[in-house]
């Protein structure tokens, strides 16, 4: 049986490697489908803990994981028709694209080639990642596209914690190395995802993500902008955003915030910055709002302590309580959460700072662990300064507001 005869009969077995907030709900898809399905990871203790039931990702149904061959060797991915790197793509500190760990899973699944092999990328690249640094590791084995194994970019776009858009109904973008590589994936996928749209090259689904990321990094920093406007000039910008949003056409509301986290709006844009800047065409307007984002928690900063001033109160000697320490709403997720950085611009500026997440026990900081206060113990009257840092349902804001002498809301909560 040839492998579109495989993949069209579900005969096949696929290897997801990397099972974080990509990898993890993806494998849960293909074993629902009725696929063989194998998930590698090289953190042996996060194979340990799912296999002992233990999900890190609380949206997640345990159930929907029962089936998965779980674990670390990658020897077995000899026995997989379809493997596909979910692996994390960070940037250095100075803001470099870091692929590294994709290419060691791609090397990995290159060792590992017994026969054709459909070889799906879905971690964030430059564009021109796949054909430049990922496609020679593949040749360097020996191997022939199109013969021995067909490589693809399909970019995971996933929202975790969005119930309304899923891995299923979230249309899937697919760029082949060959149109025989991108007309397999598009099979693959088509049997969990409802629509699949095959571009014509890998460089176009790589810069496809990176606009998408790019066009929110921007927005965001724009409307962070319009609200330090408005706040300026005593206006709501709530109201203002909610009246434009009334526009049925040429308006996306985006609202204001303490900054991006996570792991994608705080690397991929750099991903485009970095690659334009190489080819000698910066993407400046992209540059200037990256570099918004990252000052966005010192503005609250700044906003806290003059509101402190205002009440007669130093900020070094000043109780702070954050509520919410991860990136966004409803997550455990604290990946280069904003709420932590201004946890530790409060802590270098001596305010005495605590935070409550229902979704974080504890967090590290310089190698300190500091615990999520439970809300019902928190002498409310006593802190100086409350600040709703992530909007979780869940936590009644009207009550704290009636508690607190000071709050600021910088999530529009309230
Ligand atoms: N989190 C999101 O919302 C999201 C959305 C779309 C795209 N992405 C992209 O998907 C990729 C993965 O992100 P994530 O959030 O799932 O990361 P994650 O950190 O949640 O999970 C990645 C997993 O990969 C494992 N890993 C690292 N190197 C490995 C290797 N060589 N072989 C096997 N496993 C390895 C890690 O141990 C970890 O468990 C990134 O490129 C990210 O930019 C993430």
């Amino acid at each position: 049986m040839d492998l579109a005869q495989k993949i069209n009969q579900k005969e096949i077995t696929a290897a997801v490697l990397g099972l974080g907030y990509v990898g993890l709900p993806l494998a849960g898809a293909l074993v629902q489908k009725g696929f063989k399905t194998i998930g590698i990871d090289i953190d042996r203790e996060k194979i340990e803990r799912l296999k002992n039931g233990y999900l890190e990702i609380p949206f997640l149904d345990q159930n929907s994981l029962d089936g998965i061959e779980l674990t670390t060797d990658f020897g077995l991915l000899r026995k997989c028709d379809v493997a596909i790197i979910c692996v994390p793509t960070p940037v250095t500190n100075d803001f470099t694209p870091d692929i590294s760990l994709v290419q060691s899973a791609a090397q990995e699944i290159a060792r590992h080639i017994p026969e054709k092999k459909l070889v799906i990328i879905e971690s964030t690249i430059s564009p021109g990642a796949l054909r430049e640094k990922i496609y020679p590791l593949f040749l360097q084995c020996g191997l022939f596209h199109d013969k021995d194994f067909y490589l693809v970019y399909a970019p995971e776009r996933i929202d975790p914690g969005n119930n309304n858009f899923t891995l299923k109904n979230t249309p899937r973008i697919v760029g082949g190395m060959s149109s025989t590589a991108g007309k397999l994936a598009s099979l693959f996928y088509s049997h969990f995802v409802d629509s699949v749209i095959k571009v014509s090259s890998p460089e176009i689904a790589e810069t496809v993500k990176l606009l998408e990321n790019s066009f929110r990094s921007l927005n965001i920093a724009f409307i962070n902008e319009i609200d330090n406007y408005c706040r300026s000039s005593k206006l709501d910008v709530y109201e203002v955003i909610n009246a434009a949003g009334t526009k049925p056409f040429g308006f996306m509301p985006f609202f204001p915030g303490p900054g991006v986290g996570g792991h994608c709006l705080t690397t991929d844009p750099y991903f485009l910055t970095w690659q334009a800047r190489l080819q000698g065409m910066p993407c400046r307007l992209l540059e200037l709002a990256t570099s918004l984002n990252r000052e966005r928690p010192w503005q609250v900063f700044i906003r806290v302590k003059k509101a402190l001033k205002e009440k007669g109160k130093e900020l070094n000697k000043a109780r702070i309580l954050l509520l919410g320490i991860t990136y966004k709403k409803n997550v455990p997720d604290i990946r280069e959460s904003p709420a932590i950085n201004l946890f530790k611009i409060l802590r270098e500026h001596h305010s005495l700072v605590s935070f409550y997440d229902p979704f974080v026990s504890y967090i590290e900081i310089a190698g300190e662990n500091y615990n999520s206060e439970p809300l019902d113990k928190v002498p409310l009257k006593e802190i100086d300064c409350t600040v709703i840092t992530t909007d979780h349902d869940g936590i009644d804001y009207q009550s704290i507001q009636k508690n607190v002498s000071l709050l600021i809301d910088t999530r529009g909560v309230l």
